[in-house]
């Protein structure tokens, strides 16, 4: 009863938030646009968060040459790694005020994009990241920010959340706020020809389900749904074609505006156990965010399969997975028939290696408890059975 009102109430809440959506640019080249918006917003002294691959790979030079050509200021910041830590933040925010730099610029995947969000946030609130941990801690305008994504999945470019790790307690934290929305996003896709296939497949799969979460969540409305299937029914066309020519360049294009539509759809509505468990996985044994999303959406789907089978039907009738005269069992059996499939084709591995039988009561009670009047799943999952699904994970290894 508890959790049904916190739900109801937050569903009303989201429905009165006011949140922004990045100006988007997209399209094939769309990088060298950068020191345009820099001037129009008057920044002249750039603060550029990055990866040390992307830096070798020379991607980061691209954009400093545009920068350069202008005679635009920067700092390259490209120490970020997977799962960005407190200390990782701290450090950015000393880099930024030590260059008293102006503005932001993430040029990277998920977590180059968190930790220039978390950065900016720090630094306009003057605070570390630990006290604005939780939901509108922020409430303030960040700097000029450009976000650029360079894989296609994290969707970090049009959300309100950061998503930190604490390495001690081996927990991830997230910093939500609309403020954390970039004021500007800036879709490449030339940028992601170069993604190795795997790590295509990986991002592909947490836009795929991020757009599903949100779809059968309790939060979802008309509009988010909207978003939900333009996502979907770009992934399942073109995320196989990326993966198997990272050269196509429509493939990249489509995938890179489904990860978008898929961030615009779940920063409205929020997210589900997929992403409840895939968070603890990361958190303990550093497991890339989008494989352990890959893992475990088919399974997500059939716990929660008798409460959300409508909204199966419902996908698989818009993304013309079925005719309109299937019935609605036929048309959920092959959404979640149509995943499983994905999977397959994506080589994506079906268990944990790393994944240890001492460590699932620890894992399932802090998804869970993540999830708890958080997430508006449609079906409530006791620890058990989420100990349960984590015990297969092991055990078909
Ligand atoms: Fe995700």
């Amino acid at each position: 009863m508890f959790h049904q009102l916190v739900i109801f109430i937050r569903r009303y809440v989201n429905l009165l938030l006011r949140i922004p959506m990045p100006t988007l640019a997209s399209g094939q080249g769309e990088l060298k646009r950068c020191p345009q918006l820099l001037k129009q917003n008057k920044c002249a002294n750039v603060f550029i968060v990055t990866d040390k691959t992307l830096s070798q790979l020379g991607i980061t030079k691209q954009l400093t040459d545009y920068l350069d050509s202008e005679q635009l200021s920067y700092h390259v910041f490209d120490e970020v790694m997977p799962d960005p830590t407190i200390v990782l933040i701290e450090k950015g925010v000393t880099k930024y005020k030590q260059h008293q730099c102006d503005s932001v610029i993430a040029l990277g995947g998920g977590s180059v994009m968190d930790c220039a969000k978390a950065i900016a946030a720090c630094v306009v609130k003057n605070k570390n990241i630990t006290q604005l941990s939780g939901l509108f801690r922020v409430r303030k305008k960040l700097p000029s920010f450009i976000a650029i994504p360079t894989t296609a999945g994290t969707g970090s470019e049009a959300t309100l959340v950061a998503v930190v790790t604490d390495p001690i307690k081996k927990q991830k934290f997230t910093v939500i706020d609309p403020c954390l929305v970039p004021q500007f996003a800036i879709i490449d896709p030339l940028l992601m020809v170069g993604l190795p296939a795997k790590i295509t497949a990986e991002t592909g799969i947490d836009a795929l389900t991020h757009a599903v979460e949100s779809y059968i969540g309790l939060h979802a409305t008309k509009q988010s749904k909207t978003y939900s299937i333009d996502a979907i029914k770009r992934i399942f066309q073109y995320l196989p074609l990326a993966y198997k020519n990272g050269d196509d360049l429509t493939a990249r294009t489509e995938m890179s505006l489904a990860s978008y539509f898929a961030g615009i759809a779940f920063t409205r509505t929020s997210i589900g156990y997929v992403h409840a468990i895939a968070h603890q996985l990361g958190g303990y044994y550093h497991i890339p965010h989008g494989l352990a999303n890959a893992v475990l959406l088919p399974h997500i789907l059939d716990f929660s399969y008798d409460n959300a089978y409508k909204k199966y039907a419902e996908i698989a009738y818009q993304v013309g997975l079925v005719a309109a005269d299937e019935s609605e069992i036929v048309a959920a059996n092959r959404f979640v028939g149509t995943i499983k499939a994905l999977n397959i084709t994506l080589n994506i591995q079906q268990s944990f290696p790393e994944l240890k039988s001492v460590d699932i009561p620890i894992l399932a009670k802090r998804a869970i408890s993540e999830a708890f009047c958080d997430y508006p799943v449609p079906k409530l999952m006791p620890v058990k059975t989420c100990e349960n699904l984590l015990s297969e994970l092991l055990i078909c290894r």
